[in-house]
């Protein structure tokens, strides 16, 4: 067999590289390029590995005459024209769980972030003010935690909520009443949710199903003084009716790790009181990182070399 080829196009952690070439796959790693660039190269490659700067546009799906698949290095595959690929019979895989206690983990930092106006409170101390009196916050033992979407994530999230003593409802058509219980959480329809939830985190991909599912008429629907975490994926939520909400006083807070249009460099929702934004640093940290490396690149190498190369 022909040694196979794999281009690495994102920045990965080493550990992907290593593992390539331990398993006899010839490995390059070439980051930061136009997809121009990217088109001229792809067709040397049998396999792809991305995280999510690499477009894989019908166009260079085109121009990659010898790719058998492409790996991402984390959960959402929205960066890859999946019809196109699969037209071409090119596999498209994910790692479905090498980040997901990390994002689950940025879920709870931004829920009590959001309980307790942290970096509200942080620029106001480190500007010299003293405000002990305006950052009045709120408790998360005993509340009631809304999550939309009760998979990889989210199940974790309900784990850590549980712990520190919250109560827990989840909107997800695909929980299943006997996972709920062994969740130990209340499978709820989404009106129910937003009606009793005192915080909401979603934990869906966005599909035609789940786009903008706290639309405008759904935010109307929550409790007074929701406070709303998306980790998720932009376009879950209606950012314009956010903005109302939280200018409102309805919502008392929401957190934003994702965009509907990302990077995210202007919002009319920077500079809103008790709104909170991280540039989508769900999956970033030094474990996830290493861990989703560790599982594209051995996926690719046990595809590309125990059967996937049939075409060959
Ligand atoms: C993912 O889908 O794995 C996360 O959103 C992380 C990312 O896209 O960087």
């Amino acid at each position: 067999m022909t040694q196979p080829k794999v281009l690495i196009s994102d920045k990965m952690d080493p550990k992907a590289a290593q593992i390539f070439r331990d398993r006899g796959v010839h490995v390059d790693e070439i980051t930061g390029k136009t997809p121009e660039e990217l088109k001229a190269i792809i067709g040397e490659y049998d396999g792809l590995a991305i995280r999510s700067s690499t477009k894989v546009t019908k166009q260079i799906l085109e121009a990659a005459t010898n790719l058998k698949v492409v790996g991402r290095a984390g959960i959402g595959v929205d960066n890859v024209d999946i019809p196109a690929a699969s037209a071409k019979g090119v596999v498209v895989m994910n790692t479905p769980f090498g980040n997901s206690i990390t994002t689950a983990e940025h879920a709870i930092a931004l829920m009590f972030a959001l309980a307790r106006q942290l970096p509200e409170a942080d620029a106001s101390t480190q500007a010299g003010k003293w405000e002990k009196n305006r950052f009045m916050g709120v408790e998360v033992t005993g509340k009631t935690l809304g999550l939309i979407g009760a998979g990889n994530i989210g199940s974790i999230v309900a784990s850590r909520a549980l712990g520190l003593r919250m109560k827990v409802v989840a909107f997800d058509p695909f929980l299943t009443p006997e996972r709920a219980v062994e969740l130990g959480i209340e499978k709820v329809e989404l009106d129910e949710l937003l009606r009793r939830a005192d915080f909401i985190t979603l934990h869906t991909p966005l599909t035609d199903q789940t786009r903008n599912i706290l639309s405008r008429e759904n935010l109307a629907k929550t409790k007074k003084g929701v406070r709303i975490v998306n980790c998720a994926r932009g376009g879950l939520i209606d950012e314009a009716a956010l903005k109302d909400g939280l200018d409102s006083g309805h919502i008392a807070g929401a957190a934003l790790d994702v965009f509907e249009t990302e990077p995210a460099k202007d919002s009319p929702l920077f500079g809103t009181p008790n709104f909170i934004s991280t540039p989508h640093l769900g999956a970033s940290t030094s474990e996830a990182q290493v861990n989703v490396a560790i599982q594209v690149a051995e996926q690719l190498s046990d595809f590309l070399l125990l059967g996937g190369i049939t075409n060959a």
